[in-house]
């Protein structure tokens, strides 16, 4: 079958949209509904899926199944994933273009999941990242946080995905994902498509307020869909260092920088690196032109997400059709494997 190293930044369709391409590209990435979606998600890997959607036959749902791991209240739950539909669809996902669906709808991946898990060694995922970060922090594991990398796989390989979009902490998962997928192919013959991650290189990690990764789990998020108000109060909060106003400053390293990149147009990016450059100016100045920048950005989002959330069916069918879409495809593929390991009927 198909394989490729994992590319960071290079993958075909990388945006240009110039190259001819023969065959459209399986695109798939999956994001999981613990909270409303932050610049971090929407810079790392939202816009991504927006642009592949175009040229590429894309897949894109949304982790209920993973949000499990966390997420333990059921009406809590239903209105995460509701809320992150709305969001997906109002930041440009097109149901008519790329097939957006409920992972959870998708019952075939569950039973990929545990055929995995018999060929996923211990020593692998005990090596995850994130399954040792939340450990670290004291949070109890269970078998669930534990094998979540198995259940991603069994979402990329469900679908024969070939390229996949996301941020650069999902990079070690979709190296999980292909060498379970290598071991299976070698073991019972080729019989799953070989992914490759798909990372921007300017917006694989995305600062927070404070200048760590912008992360759910550290409090320091600007939201997508955050209130006007409430959005420039914490972009005036964003931390600063304290020297002089008169130094000279690298904005290669300044995370404030960093966020007015993500909104602000070449040349305004490129004046605001000159005074960082030159020195003599405040925090505080960056920080109006990052607000009335994001807020160019984001204010016609929130008015077509207003407008969407009036129509609640124009939701339900995107999912339903999705997940139509989406269970012809693993269906086939599940077959495939069970047909390859013995448990055909
Ligand atoms: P969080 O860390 O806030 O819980 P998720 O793990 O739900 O975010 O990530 C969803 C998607 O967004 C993933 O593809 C992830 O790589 C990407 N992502 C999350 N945070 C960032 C960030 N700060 N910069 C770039 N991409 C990010
Ligand atoms: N683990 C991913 C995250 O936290 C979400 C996810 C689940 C995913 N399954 C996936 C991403 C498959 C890409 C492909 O962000």
């Amino acid at each position: 079958m198909q394989s490729g190293a994992p590319t960071e930044g290079t993958g075909a369709g990388a945006g240009s949209g110039a190259a001819v391409r023969k065959k459209p590209m399986r695109v798939l990435s999956g994001i999981q509904p613990t909270g409303r979606f932050h610049w971090g998600n929407y810079f790392g890997a939202i816009k991504q899926y927006i642009e592949l959607q175009y040229e590429n036959e894309g897949f894109y749902f949304i982790a209920d199944l993973h949000a499990l791991t966390t997420i333990r209240d059921a009406q809590q739950l239903r209105q995460n994933v509701r809320d992150a539909a709305l969001d997906l669809l109002a930041l440009g996902l097109d149901p008519t273009r790329a097939t957006l669906f409920v992972q959870s709808h998708v019952p075939e991946v569950s039973e990929l999941y545990w055929i995995l898990m018999t060929g996923a060694p211990l020593g692998l995922l005990e090596r995850c990242v994130a399954f040792k970060d939340k450990e670290s922090r004291g949070i109890k594991a269970d078998a669930g946080l534990f094998t979540y990398p198995v259940l991603m796989a069994a979402d990329i390989l469900a679908y024969d995905s070939e390229c996949v979009p996301v941020g650069e902490d999902q990079n070690q998962h979709i190296e999980v994902c292909r060498d379970l997928a290598r071991s299976f192919n070698a073991h019972y013959g080729d019989t799953f498509v070989m992914p490759s991650a798909r990372i921007l290189k300017d917006t694989a990690k995305v600062p927070g307020t404070d200048g760590q990764k912008m992360s759910k789990s550290y409090g320091n998020t600007l939201a997508m869909f955050e209130d006007a108000k409430e959005l420039q109060k914490k972009i005036m909060r964003i931390s600063t260092d304290s020297r002089p106003m008169e130094d000279a400053k690298d904005p290669d390293t300044d995370h404030l920088y960093q966020l007015f990149s993500l909104f602000g147009t070449e040349e305004q990016s490129e004046e605001i690196r000159a005074m960082y450059l030159r020195g003599g100016f405040g925090y505080g100045e960056i920080k109006k032109r990052l607000a009335a920048a994001a807020e160019g950005f984001l204010a016609p989002l929130r008015e077509r997400r207003a407008a969407l959330a009036q129509d609640p069916a124009i939701v339900d069918a995107a999912l339903a059709d999705g997940a139509n879409r989406a269970r012809r495809v693993a269906r086939e593929v599940l077959s495939r494997v069970q047909k390859a390991c013995g448990l055909s009927r």
